[in-house]
């Protein structure tokens, strides 16, 4: 970020206090705070931090204005189309797009880390079959620090190295085995010639008694769905694994404190919300009653897969999530499905009723997803899962920039302490 001498200046009782502020290469100016307490004595308030830069960095860039969404200056609409997820890993990773020399090498080194440590196996059979397969993966992730000590050391650069790969290569695989656990089937093992998105499909849907033969178009929906969600810059998740990192915790664990974030049904927890949301209102005839329902300001309910907090335009995520969920629709032969009936109407009726064009709340990037892993035959329980699969790589390429940063230093935020001020304890006879 670059100092244009300019300064923002705060008056308080009087005394004037120069602020600099700084110009990003893209999006809003910032005013550097970070003396304020220690000359002014006072603290900003911002809850939920919707006016708060919390970091610099280089990754990503979203315009909620422009529905716009840059990984490393690309947008996510070109590398939807023409890119894949582990060129997108790479881009996130390293900041380049990779010769394909680099690319076959770090599709190599993922491919062959994708097995789990066998002792593993025992982790998941103390769940209950009927665990949601997201507190399976928190469990899961945050043991495999107890299993692969020699990539804890986040002062060592190639054990951090070696900890991102060993992450994005093993999610798809706990995420599977998650699922094959709440439904009894056996663990399907990752096989080294199949590609990212083929080989969690299999191991999610084959099963022993039969070959399994990968469909290239619900693959490449796969595919098209980790790259979308791949990484949103300082989104609850992310921002969880940042401060999480920064007290030097190790990766499994902060990833692990990631997903239990992302688990929230207002983030990425809103995909099986939304559905869940689509099976209660059942029949398009109902449509109007939750409409009212999410209008009404006395009713908490919200239309799940809608608004945004950053993006007060179109999701550019959901406009080709969309494209791939007519696709799979079309090819599975679903398009009568009466959720995904409903989830037409709903969309439909939706985008012509003001409240919500007026409020910028339009489909996000959950409410299609969902309804592709619905007619891919995912389980609801399974939608939070596929999202963490993919935001592993956004939480390890921010997690990696920020250790890396000679400046950080532990996230410790200040409040606006509004409880009792100092008073003396009172013996229980007294009161
Ligand atoms: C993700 O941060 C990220 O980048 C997240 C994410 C990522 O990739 O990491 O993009 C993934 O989490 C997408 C969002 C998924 N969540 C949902 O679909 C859940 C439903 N959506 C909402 O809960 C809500 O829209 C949020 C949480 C996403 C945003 O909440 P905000 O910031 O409070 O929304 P807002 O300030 O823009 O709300 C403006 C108004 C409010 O009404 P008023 O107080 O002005 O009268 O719109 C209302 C809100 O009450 N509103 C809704 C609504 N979302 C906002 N009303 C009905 N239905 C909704 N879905």
């Amino acid at each position: 970020m670059s100092e244009n001498k300019r300064a923002a200046k705060l008056e308080i009782d009087g005394k004037t206090y120069d602020l600099p502020i700084f110009s990003p290469t893209a999006g809003p100016d910032v005013v550097d705070i970070r003396k304020l307490y220690g000359t002014a004595g006072v603290f900003t308030y911002d809850p939920g931090f919707t006016s708060t830069a919390s970091c610099d960095s280089t990754i990503t860039f979203i315009d909620g204005d422009k529905g716009e969404l840059l990984h490393r200056g690309y947008p996510i609409d070109q590398l939807a189309e023409k890119s894949h997820f582990l060129e997108v890993c790479y881009l996130l990773l390293y900041g380049e797009l990779p010769s394909p020399a680099e690319l076959e090498d770090f599709e190599s080194r993922v491919t062959n880390h994708t097995m789990l440590h066998e002792q593993m196996v025992y982790f998941f059979r103390g769940f209950r079959r009927d665990a949601h397969p997201m507190a399976i993966m928190v469990g899961v992730v945050g043991a495999m620090s107890a299993f692969y000590h020699d990539s804890t050391d986040i002062s060592d650069e190639w054990q951090r190295e070696v900890a991102s790969i060993r992450l994005i290569a093993k999610m798809p695989t706990i995420a599977a085995w998650a699922y094959k656990y709440s439904i009894g089937q056996p663990f399907v093992y990752p096989r080294n010639d199949l590609d990212y998105a083929s080989n969690f499909l299999r191991m999610c849907f084959a099963v022993p008694a039969e070959d399994y033969e990968v469909n290239p178009i619900l693959s490449r929906a796969m595919d098209r769905i980790f790259t979308l969600h791949a990484d949103h810059e300082q989104n609850a998740s992310t921002s969880t694994v940042r401060l999480a990192s920064s007290s030097g915790a190790n990766p499994f664990a902060c990833i692990a404190a990631g997903i239990a974030c992302l688990w929230g049904p207002a983030h990425g927890g809103a995909n099986q919300a939304c559905l869940e949301m689509l099976r209660e209102i059942g029949t398009p005839d109902r449509i109007p009653e939750f409409i009212a329902r999410a209008k009404d300001k006395d009713d908490p309910f919200r239309l799940m897969g809608f608004g945004h907090r950053v993006y007060k335009n179109f999701d550019p995520r959901a406009k080709v999530m969309k494209q791939s969920a007519d696709e799979v629709l079309e090819l599975l032969g679903v398009e009568n499905n009466p959720t995904l009936q409903v989830a037409k109407e709903l969309e439909k009726q939706a985008l012509a009723d003001d409240y919500f064009t007026d409020k910028k709340l339009f489909p996000n990037v959950d409410f299609y997803s969902g309804i592709i892993l619905e007619a891919m035959g995912f389980p609801t329980s399974m939608f939070t899962p596929v999202f963490a699969v993919s935001r592993t790589i956004g939480w390890i390429s921010q997690w990696k920039e920020m250790i890396s940063d000679p400046q950080m230093k532990i996230g410790r935020p200040r409040q606006l302490y509004q409880g009792e001020t100092l008073r003396d304890y009172v013996d229980i006879e007294k009161r």
